[in-house]
Order: structure tokens, then sequence, then C-alpha cells
């Protein structure tokens, strides 16, 4: 468990602080802890904006009454310009209802703030995020696309709130598949020069596969390594050679990274995931064998049955942690192996104060035994690794997403069908018709990626969660769609607004709907923190969908550009401009962008 204290904040000026620190000196005046003095959003919006138990806490403490201990603190509340009324409720809950005068101020202010009423950690840190984890040659499939939106969800909350973060994709590029694809090519095309003993390094810089040969042969032979043991040994002899420093085997080997990361690479831009690293498995196997010597010497690798493992047991686990395998008994190192290499090599080329890991939960064992193992042999302390983990990607069956085929689907196929269908429902929404053909591709292409991220990103992320790609793009309910719609129109009001020389100005809260408008807004910072501290983008994805609501509600109870005066226009105005501020960099904070116009 990470220790969340540890990650503090600064800055925070929202009606949780300020209302908090007023009830806490309150608290501190009756001689009580600070702490007491905590207040939440209120759960009874119908009743009050905010809420504090704190008396009800200390009166168990001191064996007293609780609405005794309430009402001493709401006379050192009463008469303050943010409470409109202070109500103690039930057995001793203090209801805060704030006042429409510290409501304005606070959307004047949040309108000021260019982080838009976010705060910033209090201490920096370095940050990497190990997402996406594609591999050479190996087609992505839903489950990747899972742990690629939310990496990159969280890459992009915690650079914003204020930490040095690396998005590094650790990418698939070594081990056993290589050599499987290398015994493929050497089957079709044995007349190249790599697979020369004596091959010198000279060699075209084209590339001798295409991707889709990649995609054919890797199957293909994958297929064979499981039938024909024969097969399987040459491929496993290949894997060998080329880990170590066969020359034709590194040349070819090299041609297949390429060819690879630069189609991930567009399908992941085409779905607005951006990695700062491309490090690959390989790139830690410089560090496999000092490891396993050092390892070796301190006792923690040892041999077993021929292989070489450390044990990472502890006597309080609920259940067995087998012991992690370094090296097998044919010598090679394994996944875990390189796992825990790679955290050696971020030790020493990043420093790194976090690692977080988006990988699947079906992986969790393993990321035990390695942040244990990393922990034993002094790679990282305790709390500094951490696998943020995520649930499956089911079919309508409950079983992990197939086609109908019974195949994974592709990343590509899957932003292909999306497209297609983004394209259908603008059509049967009306949306769309006045843009020229280009704009509306535009435009289908953002619905689209919305729809897929925002159905990943509203779930928590170990939710195992239905892939329902024609509710995912509906325009209504909590969707990706919906949000951009939202968007687009309040972008279209500022452009009217724009047209007839409205200006936004001071924001005066005087009706329900705005109130409800600007305790939205505040909460933004709320939405952040926790989505920080618990690795959850769907904290936020809720705040953005809620915000979207709530203005839906507000545009219709309080006209902006018919509204009955100037002042009143430009105050609404204001509110609509804040709003869309604050949504559109929600929706950059899930790696989402609005189109302009629909
Ligand atoms: N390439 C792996 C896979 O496709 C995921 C890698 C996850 N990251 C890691 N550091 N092990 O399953």
């Amino acid at each position: 468990m990470t220790d969340l204290k540890a990650e503090a904040f600064r800055g925070s000026q929202d009606f949780k602080t300020v209302l908090g620190d007023l009830t806490a000196g309150a608290f501190v005046r009756e001689g009580f802890e600070a702490r007491f003095g905590q207040v939440n959003v209120s759960d009874r919006p119908d009743l009050a904006d905010f809420q504090c138990n704190g008396a009800l806490a200390v009166a168990k403490a001191a064996k007293a009454n609780p609405r005794e201990v309430a009402t001493k603190i709401t006379g050192h509340l009463s008469g303050d310009a943010h409470i409109k009324s202070l109500e103690i409720a039930g057995p001793g809950f203090l209801n805060f209802v704030v006042s429409d005068n510290a409501l304005s101020d606070r959307a004047n202010a949040l309108r000021e703030d260019e982080r838009l009423g976010a705060s910033i950690v209090d201490t920096r840190r370095k940050v990497i995020i190990d997402y996406g984890g594609p591999n050479v040659a190996k087609p992505m499939h839903v489950g990747h696309l899972r742990t690629a939106v939310i990496g990159e969800s969280l890459k992009r909350i915690f650079r914003f709130m204020g930490d040095e973060v690396i998005g590094d994709a650790h990418f698939g590029d070594w081990g056993y598949q290589m050599g499987l694809l290398i015994t493929a090519v050497s089957d079709e095309q044995p007349d190249l020069p790599y697979f020369d003993a004596d091959f010198a390094g000279e060699y075209p810089a084209q590339s001798p596969v295409s991707l889709s040969d990649l995609e054919r042969l890797y199957p293909l032979a994958s297929g064979k390594g499981k039938e024909d043991p024969e097969y399987r040994d040459r491929a496993r002899k290949a894997t060998k050679e080329l880990q170590d420093g066969r020359k034709g085997y590194r040349a070819l080997w090299q041609h297949f990274v390429t060819v690879s990361r630069e189609a991930l690479i567009r399908d992941y831009g085409a779905l607005g995931v951006e990695f700062d690293l491309w490090y690959g498995e390989s790139d830690a196997d410089p560090y496999v064998a000092p490891m396993v010597e050092e390892l070796t010497a301190k006792g923690l690798v040892v041999p077993d049955q021929g292989a070489q493992i450390i044990r990472v047991a502890r006597e309080d686990d609920k259940s067995e942690i087998p012991p992690m395998l370094v090296v097998s008994s044919e010598g090679s190192a394994m996944y875990g192996t390189t796992d825990l290499a790679t955290i050696k090599q971020r030790k020493v080329e990043f420093a790194p104060d976090l690692v977080l890991y988006c990988v699947d939960q079906r992986q969790a064992t393993h990321f035990v035994q390695v942040f244990r193992a990393a922990y034993l042999g002094g790679y990282a302390v305790e709390g500094q690794l951490e696998h943020a983990a995520n649930g499956t990607v089911n079919g309508p069956d409950g079983k992990p997403f197939k086609t109908r085929e019974g195949g994974v689907l592709k990343l590509y196929d899957l932003i292909d069908s999306a497209l297609d269908k983004a394209k259908i429902r603008l059509n049967e929404a009306g949306l769309g018709k006045d843009l020229s053909e280009a704009d509306f591709a535009d435009t289908a292409h953002k619905v689209a990626i919305a729809a897929l991220k925002f159905a990943e990103l509203s779930n928590h992320r170990l939710t195992n969660y239905i892939f329902d790609l024609d509710r995912f793009m509906s325009f209504e309910g909590k969707t990706g769609p919906y949000l951009l719609y939202q968007t687009v129109r309040m972008k279209s009001i500022l452009r009217k607004a724009a047209d007839q020389g409205v200006n936004a100005a001071v924001v005066t809260v005087t009706e329900p709907a705005e109130r409800e408008l600007v305790l939205l807004l505040d909460g933004f910072d709320s939405a952040l923190k926790e989505s920080y501290l618990k690795r959850a983008p769907n904290i936020l994805a809720d705040h953005v969908y809620r915000l979207a609501q709530t203005f839906s509600k507000f545009y219709a109870a309080c006209p902006v550009l018919i509204a009955e005066d100037d002042a009143t226009k430009s105050s609404r105005l204001a509110l609509v401009d804040l709003t869309l501020k604050q949504l559109e960099k929600g929706l950059d904070l899930m790696g989402l962008t609005a189109p302009e116009q629909m």
C-alpha cells in the first residue's frame, strides 16, 4: 500500500478546504483536534451543500452530547460570509449552505485561475508510468486498449498535478516470439544475408518483411511452435542466439522492431496515446547478467531443480506466492527477469520516486514476485512500485472479448469499426450536416475515439466491463459522444455571443441552477486529487460527466443570450466559458478532444 498521506497537495481553495479550515478552527477553540472539522460535500444536496460529522466523533470520544458540541461549533461559525445557513441535523451533523456571494466569488476566482481550481502536489516527484505494453508482431487487442487508455489518462493527470512523468511503452521486443519470427523468415526467405553465420552487418535499409508479413508470420510460427517440437527447438535456439548477439539475427530483429513500432505509433496516435519512451524489454538485457550475478552473490538467487529462482514468499501471505523464476533450466532469462532488470535500469537511468504499472490484473502475482525481488535486491523501496491493475474487457457472454470468428479484435479494426459507427450515429442524430467532408471526418473520428476511451475511463480500472460499441456510441447517457456534444454546444454559444458582441464579465450567482453549476465547478480539485491518489481516472470521468449534465440543466433553466439584462447575459456567459474550459481540461486529462462543430 502506498502511503497516501505522503502525497500532499497545496493551493486548494475549494469550499471543502475553506469551510473545513473555518470549522477546524471552531473545533480547536472548543478544545478539540482540528481534524474533526473536516467538511465534505453533502450527500443530501436537497438539504445542504456541505456537511461536517465531527461533532459526533468528538462527542463519542468525550462522552458528550453531540448536539451540544455541534451547537457550540455553530456559535463560532455563524455570521461568516461564506455561509448562508448552518443547521444542526439529526444526531449532530452540521449542514452548510454556502452563500450566493461566496459562490459568485468562487466562480470569479476560478475564471482568473489558470489551473481552473486544481491544486498542485506539494513535492514534485519523478514518476514512470509503464503502460500499453504492446509486443512486436503480435496484434494489439481490446485488452491492450484498456491499459493504453488508462495509462495515458493517469500520465496526464499526474503531470497536471505537478509531477515529472515519463510514459514508457515497455515494448515487448525480446524473448521467444522473436525466435519464432526469425525461424519463420528463415524458412520463407532462406537466401537473405541475415542467416549467414559470418554476416558482417551490411544490410539493405529496406526491411525484408512488412507489417503484414509479420502479422501473417507470427500466428503461423506460434502455431507451429506449439505443434512441432523440432520447430520449437529451432525457435528457442534462434532466441538464444539473438540474445547472445548473433549479428545477422540482431539486424533482422531490428527490422521487426522498427516495422512494428512504426505501426504501433500510428495506431496509438489515432487513439491519442503518446509515449515518451519506447524502451523495449531488450533494453534491459544488458542489465540481466550482472544483476543475476549480484543477486547470486547476495544469496538471493538460488539454484532450484536446474533453474535459478528467488524466494519471495512471506509469512503473512494469505495465498501462496511462488518463487520468481530468474533463469530457466535451459539458461534463458524470463519475463520476470526482464521486469526486474528494467527496475534496475530505471533506477540507474531515471531514479524514479514511483513506478506505476498499468497492466492486466491477471498479472498480479507476477508483479508481487517482481516487486518483492526488487525490494530484496535493493533496487526499490517498498511502496515505490505499484501495480495499478485493470480488469478484463468482456464480450456480451461475460467472457474475455472475442470477435464473432472467435479471434481477438485487433486495435485498428476496432478503431475502424468505431469510426464507421460514429458516422452512422452522427447522421442518425442529424449532426454534422453543415460540415465539409474533411470536418465531418474529423468530427467522426473524435466521436469514435471519445466513445471508446470514455467507456474505459468511466469504469473503475478493475471493473470487468462489457464491450458494447452501440452503447458507447450513443449521444445520450454517460458516454463520450454525449460529453463532446455538450462541449460543442458551449462552443457554439460562445461563438454566437461573439457575433452579438456579448462579452463575459463578472459572475453573479442567483438562480438554483447557477448555484449547482458553480458548486460542481468547485469540485474539480477534489475529483483530481482523488483520481491521483487512487490512480483512478474514473473519478475525474465522473466529474466531467456531471459537469456536462449540470451545464445542460443550467442552460435549460437560465437562458444566456436572451437573458433579461446585459449584466445577466455577461455573467451567464462567463459561466459557460468557465464550464467549457474546465470540461475541455477534463477531456484533455482523459486523452479526449472535442471538435469545434458537430
Ligand atoms: N507485453 C506484455 C503483454 O502483452 C505486457 C507488459 C506489461 N509491462 C510490464 N512491465 N511487464 O502482456
